[in-house]
């Protein structure tokens, strides 16, 4: 991927009765399919994709979730299923997040320190039985708190040092029962570095962390926070942790921070709607950058395809591709089995 502006300052002399008399005509470049795809500089593959799945208790069932058609909950048996599926389909790696029981949420969402939660038990189901895939998990309370934010509540304020205390344990709480990458989702600060070192103390050298460096404040998590059941609890919003949108900056600053501290990947989110924070990211640091076409996202593009409105078949190759062009090494995406079943029908 090339960041540089192109210096071409095409000439035009008009001419009477036969047009332009044109040098530079880009449009030779895209006259037929052969050439379109010979100089098209950003292409979506396989290997790009991370198909985020959401996990139930229980044995043998699917629920849909309302506001994400086409994306089901899943009980840990039937991850694995998907997991089988998703190898064979040659996606690189699942994020797993759960849909945690509400009798076991409390308010310090001290079921994230279950050594045998959901969460647990769907990354030993899937190691012992598709080992060849990357297993993804999301760091953060959300789905164990009864409060459904991401961090200790007080007085109606986020704790930040104490919160980063908790996330630490829980990190190496994952990595104990096989996570491969630690993706920490909860917009604490210091809390890469305080990872970091945990997991490196308990061993876990090898356990990458791919960071939420740059994590909106978003509307378009909404969908999400049905699927794990967070929506109808969740009290006030996340603003005094999660990014403002107007925010460009702070984007920079905040990855060179978890950079620093030791972050193997980067990762921006919402996608679409902040692929300029993706370029800015990648351009500063060269990091494997990500981007998370989240589940706001996902429901726009897939409500629209459903009623008609757009064509699904070439709007979400495309809002992919758009991610490629945009410097990013890979997309979380729920449209990731789908894609990837086109791409591998050719
Ligand atoms: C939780 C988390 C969220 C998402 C991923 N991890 C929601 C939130 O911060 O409220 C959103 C993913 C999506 O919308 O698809 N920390």
């Amino acid at each position: 991927m090339a960041f540089s502006s192109p210096r071409i300052h095409p000439v035009a002399t008009p001419r009477a009765a036969s047009g332009l008399d044109l040098v530079q005509r880009p449009r030779r470049n895209r006259k037929s399919d052969w050439t379109r795809r010979l100089v098209r500089e950003a292409s979506l593959t396989v290997d790009d994709l991370i198909w985020p799945i959401f996990v139930m208790k229980g044995q043998a069932t699917r629920t849909p979730i309302a506001s994400m058609p086409g994306v089901e909950r899943l009980t840990v048996d039937e991850a694995v299923r998907a997991a089988e599926y998703a190898a064979r389909l040659k996606i690189p790696a699942l994020a797993l997040f759960p849909y945690i029981d509400p009798a076991l949420r409390d308010a310090e969402g001290s079921e994230a320190l279950n050594e045998n939660n959901l969460v647990c038990q769907a990354l030993r189901a899937i190691k012992a039985e598709v080992p060849e895939i990357g297993l993804i998990t999301d760091v953060a309370l959300d789905p164990f708190t009864s409060h459904g934010h991401d961090g200790l509540l007080e007085d109606g304020r986020i704790l930040n040092d104490e919160t980063v205390d908790i996330l630490v344990r829980q990190s190496v709480v994952q990595a104990e029962a096989g996570a491969d990458v630690i993706a920490p989702s909860d917009m604490m600060d210091g809390r890469v570095g305080a990872i970091r070192a945990g997991l490196d103390a308990a061993g876990f050298q090898d356990v990458q962390i791919m960071s939420y460096a740059a994590k909106y404040a978003s509307a378009f998590y909404g969908p999400f926070r049905d699927a794990i059941g967070t929506a109808k609890t969740l009290s006030g919003d996340k603003r005094t942790y999660q990014m403002d949108p107007g925010n460009g900056l702070e984007a920079l600053r905040e990855a060179a921070l978890d950079v620093e501290e030791g972050a193997d990947m980067l990762m921006v989110k919402p996608g679409l709607p902040y692929l300029d924070i993706v370029w800015r990211l990648k351009e500063a640091f060269g990091l494997p950058t990500f981007a998370y076409q989240v589940s706001g996202e996902y429901a726009m593009i897939e409500g629209a395809i459903r009623n008609g409105w757009v064509d699904g078949d070439r709007i979400v190759p495309e809002s992919l591709l758009a991610f490629k062009r945009a410097g990013a090494d890979g997309i979380l995406t729920y449209f990731a089995p789908r894609i990837a079943e086109r791409l591998a029908a050719g």
